[in-house]
């Protein structure tokens, strides 16, 4: 093995990844005073979450009746009762304040004719548990809300002097011999140059690995790379299985068309020009939760009625709605459709498709981000040193299937939660550790590598055939048949790391070496994906098995925990958490009203 020299670093904590979580992370630590560095592979407003559109959902009431009950009711819901109570109300009653927060940071929400933050319908967010009118939840910036946030954001966390290390390639973690994390190893991606991350507390805000399919709204940076690193240091990963596809992604280019297109008015149609989801969606209509659409969508495709040419596809209708009002709301997706799909959308419709768009799954924590390390004596055993917030993990508040908008206040929530809990475990006063260099030879060995690998097989050749195999057999619909050819695929492809090729061996901008660094990230996070679905014999949420076509809450209502060993992966379950935070009477929500139930819009 070459020899690399390398930089320390000492910090309080270390965040890992600049979108919505990890700076709402960066923040709320920098200012509690912690010494904080934000290490990231993209420049911090190119993260991913500069891509989320329609809104951030906080039940505010201002453009009508809403409280925090109702929003709870509507994610537990949602989730197909997978998520966990605790951590639901912990998001659900935090939401208003963390909104708040994000206003008096600069966030420039539209705004109502009084000068309120302005909320649009999002889909699966309800009145009076679920009886009532669609309500107005989904707080927006026009429709580049995540634009706005991150740039704050940022924006905030210079001003409170977090420390950024802006392209750099997070590696691996630092793992003490007892299982403590003490930071992570990072490759600076413009010099070549090696860094050890040294901190008291590590934060995965790494996003999720949308990439792992071949159609996706997912930026190309999606690469799971927190879940990646968590699954070498042999911790697990916990409902991977739960992908969500969102119905609204432009045919061809999987761009993404916000569900606000449908909040504001916008529907459906099939060949026939029916507004087809009034027949499987009676109350809601488009405004059903995003799996039940998506698979509502790829039904009426399957039995003829798809548009096109190919009849593959459906149409987005936003025609009707006054050009000021698409002008002054929906400028984003306006451009969007002109550019990725030739439509002008005052005249005619934009053809859509579901689309990758989502992991519900990803590493275990709780509700303070805190890692877990499930084991069958204690299932919520916390992995000290380390955390993780936002796609990258799972608190799990979306459980099976998570509601529009709910993805920017999970952000926020728990990026502020992680602080507010760093705050009180991290020593400010204690010396750093001496971090474990055995750990960091592994990392930098398999860095190594991968530099000098000699194999037969591109990265791009093997990412292809990875892509292609997830997006065929983890689709909106699964069967025992896809599922199980699917995952051998998967192993043989994952087998065929060992035959990769890297041709550039330089250390500067090197995005082949990079690229298969992500490929490392990506093939642990499908192969948790195919295993878990493949053994889920349910249909619950984003996961429709054809075979089974029904929920099973006495056998299925638990989490899928997996750890991966090289091509193979080890599946076992814990509990789902199903007392909320507080008790009825605590003001909490009674427990009758989030009980299971047959799921309808
Ligand atoms: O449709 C959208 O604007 C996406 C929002 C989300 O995924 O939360």
């Amino acid at each position: 093995m070459a020899s690399y020299e390398y930089e320390v670093h000492d910090y309080d904590v270390v965040v890992v990844g600049a979108g919505g979580a990890g700076l709402r992370a960066t923040l709320g630590m920098a200012e509690q005073g912690l010494r904080t560095a934000c290490v990231t592979k993209v420049f911090p407003t190119r993260s991913h979450t500069v891509a989320a559109q329609g809104g951030i959902a906080a039940s505010l009431s201002n453009m009508g009746p809403d409280n925090w009950q109702w929003h709870m009711y509507d994610t537990v819901k949602g989730s197909d009762w997978l998520g966990d109570n605790d951590a639901m109300e912990y998001l659900v009653r935090h939401a208003p304040q963390a909104v708040y927060e994000l206003e008096h940071y600069g966030v420039p929400f539209s705004r109502t004719e009084q000068g309120k933050i302005y909320q649009r319908p999002f889909g699966g967010h309800t009145t009076e548990f679920g009886e009532g009118p669609p309500v107005q939840r989904t707080c927006a910036a026009a429709d580049r809300t995540g634009h706005a946030i991150l740039h704050t954001l940022y924006g905030q966390s210079l001003k409170q002097k977090a420390e950024f290390y802006i392209e750099y390639f997070a590696i691996d973690l630092i793992m003490s011999e007892d299982g403590v994390c003490q930071g992570v190893v990072a490759w600076k991606l413009d010099d070549g140059t090696i860094h050890i991350f040294n901190a008291k507390m590590t934060v995965l805000a790494t996003g999720g690995y949308g990439r792992a399919y071949f159609s996706a709204t997912s930026a190309h940076t999606c690469t799971g790379d927190g879940g990646g690193m968590v699954a070498r240091a042999g911790l697990a990963l916990q409902d991977m299985e739960f992908v969500q596809f969102h119905p609204t992604g432009i045919y061809g280019s999987g761009c993404l068309i916000t569900e606000g297109a449908r909040g504001e008015g916008g529907y459906l149609t099939n060949s026939e020009g029916e507004r087809f989801m009034e027949r499987y969606a009676p109350t809601y209509k488009d405004l059903a939760s995003r799996d039940v659409v998506s698979r509502c969508m790829t039904m009426e495709i399957r039995e003829g009625r798809g548009v096109g040419s190919e009849g593959d596809h459906i149409h987005l209708n936003l025609s009707h709605i006054p050009a000021e009002t698409l002008a002054e709301r929906l400028p984003g997706i306006s451009e969007s459709a002109k550019i990725f799909a030739g439509v002008d959308v005052t005249k005619e419709p934009i053809p859509v498709l579901p689309t990758v768009h989502y992991n519900m799954g990803g590493i275990p924590t709780n509700y303070w981000g805190e890692v877990l390390n499930p084991t069958a004596e204690n299932p919520d055993a916390v992995t000290p040193g380390l955390m993780a917030v936002g796609e990258a993990g799972c608190a799990s508040v979306h459980g099976a299937n998570r509601l529009g908008s709910n993805s920017l206040i999970d952000l926020v929530v728990f990026g502020r939660a992680a602080a507010i809990k760093a705050g009180q475990v991290v020593d400010r006063e204690a010396g750093i550790a001496k971090p474990n260099q055995a750990s960091i030879d592994k990392a930098l060995g398999r860095f190594d590598g991968l530099r000098y690998a000699k194999g037969n097989i591109s990265t791009a050749e093997l990412r292809l055939d990875l892509q292609k195999t997830m997006q065929a057999d983890a689709a909106v619909f699964r069967t025992d048949k896809t599922l199980a050819e699917g995952v051998k695929k998967v192993e043989a492809i994952a087998g065929k790391m060992d035959d990769i090729s890297v041709s550039d061996r330089s250390l500067v901008w090197n995005s082949d070496l990079m690229e298969t660094l992500e490929l490392t990230n990506l093939m642990p996070n499908a192969l948790a994906t195919i295993v878990g679905a493949e053994a889920r014999k349910e249909s619950r949420g984003a996961h429709a098995h054809e075979d089974y076509p029904d929920r099973h809450d006495d056998e299925w209502r638990k989490h899928s925990i997996m750890r991966v060993h090289g091509s193979k992966v080890d599946l076992t379950y814990r509990p789902v958490h199903t007392d909320p935070l507080t008790s009825e009477t605590d003001g909490g929500i009674e427990l009758k009203r989030i009980a299971p139930k047959k799921r309808v819009y």
